[in-house]
């Protein structure tokens, strides 16, 4: 039995080889189940799964890139299945001890991620989809283009939460992550622009339904797994947050690479760099910019990046209202398992937050300010 891999499966080169591999010679099933799907053909797509289903020996002689692959075609299947009312593995118990292998393998959940499902996923006539609808594809394509953004972006991240923000490079490093993060923003004007609320509420929803693994409740592999959150960890979540994104964010985390798993826990422990940034403030925080004065330009480079999250989130805030207003609906909660609330919530915190970054804001007075507030780190 090989060991997992130590491979970063999200590097550029890896990711392009993975969209090539057809493992399970699944191009064709993965092309038909659009249809089987379109024509709500439960048999045909179970069918399909089990025939595609390797066996645990099969998938030992896979290499890693190919255990993705494998994964990624097994996902459209169980996320299907589900759609029309199943449970996957009732139907196919064969695949459960497979799916714990490639997940195994993998060093990921037993299941799809939205990585899988986007990043992984071939461009072209091997795309893999649900629905074959243009809609879905612009979905695909708004994980896949902010994705190797927010890997260099969580890399950033690292090195600003072990720089002194009184460092001269701490503001030029967090403009790159600032660059980074606005293809999120690219992100959601082109899924405003061509996905409507409509198709993603009634078709594409009922797709990233939870399936369960085990007994293990699983996510399906929706837009939410996107790491924006890791980047809020280290720059204020890890202490300034609210119990709900809290929990969210720790909910979310197993979805994502092992690296950014590794990043979370660390950042976990450590004060988040606004609580830094407001330490360094301190009663007086003119006083503190005129004795280091990059400190400002780091400040400001931070409510710059902040302000970039909040864009985001406001313009995502709006189609997620739409998406789950009562009247269109098909379910209470998003595929994350997080409510529109949340959305709103985090939206807010993220609006506190960057008020922080100015010199001059109410609650720098004393000392370790918003001490009281901060969860223990
Ligand atoms: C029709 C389009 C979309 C709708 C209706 C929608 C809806 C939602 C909802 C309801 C949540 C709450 C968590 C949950 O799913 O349970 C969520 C979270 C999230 N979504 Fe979306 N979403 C959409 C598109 C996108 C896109 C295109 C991206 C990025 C590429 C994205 C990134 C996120 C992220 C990062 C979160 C976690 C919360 C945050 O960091 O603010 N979403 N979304």
């Amino acid at each position: 039995m090989k060991s997992p891999t130590d491979l970063d499966l999200g590097n550029p080169i890896r990711t392009a080889a993975i969209r090539e591999l057809d493992p399970l010679a699944a191009d064709l099933a993965c092309f038909t189940l659009r249809r089987q799907n379109a024509d709500v053909d439960l048999p045909a797509m179970t069918g399909a799964l089990r025939d595609l289903t390797p066996t645990v020996e099969r998938v030992d002689t896979f290499s890693t890139e190919e255990c993705v692959a494998a994964m990624r075609d097994l996902g459209m299947f169980l996320g299907s299945i589900r759609r029309h009312g199943a449970e996957p593995l009732e139907l196919v118990p064969a695949a459960t001890p497979v799916l714990h292998e490639l997940g195994r393998r993998t060093d990921m959940v037993p299941r799809d991620t939205v990585h899988h499902y986007c990043t992984w996923n071939p461009v072209g006539d091997r795309q893999r989809m649900y629905t074959g609808d243009v809609q879905e594809a612009y979905l695909q394509e708004s994980v896949r283009m902010v994705f190797p953004h927010l890997r260099e972006g969580l890399e950033l991240a690292s090195r600003l939460s072990d720089l002194a923000l009184e460092d001269a490079k701490f503001a030029q490093l967090t403009d790159e992550l600032t660059g980074h993060t606005e293809t999120m923003v690219q992100s959601i004007d082109m899924v405003v622009s061509h996905v409507s609320p409509e198709f993603f509420a009634r078709t594409l929803r009922p797709y990233f339904e939870e399936i369960t693994v085990d007994g293990r409740v699983l996510l399906g592999p929706a837009a939410a797994q996107v790491p924006l959150w890791l980047i809020d960890q280290a720059i204020w979540a890890s202490d300034r947050s609210e119990p709900e994104y809290s929990e969210f964010l720790r909910d979310s985390i197993p979805y994502s690479l092992r690296r950014w798993r590794e990043l979370y826990a660390h950042w976990d422990r450590i004060p988040s760099v606004v609580s830094r940034l407001v330490d360094s403030f301190g009663a007086d925080a003119e006083e503190a910019v005129r004795r280091a004065p990059a400190l400002r330009a780091s400040a400001e480079a931070l409510a710059r990046l902040l302000r970039v999250i909040v864009v985001f989130r406001g313009r995502h805030l709006g189609i997620a209202k739409k998406a789950y207003d009562a009247d269109l609906r098909l379910y209470p909660l998003g595929s994350g398992g997080a409510s529109v609330e949340l959305l709103k919530q985090i939206v807010d915190l993220t609006r506190a937050t960057s008020q922080l970054t100015r010199p001059g804001a109410r609650g720098h007075g004393h000392g370790a300010a918003h001490g009281g507030e901060r969860r223990s780190a």
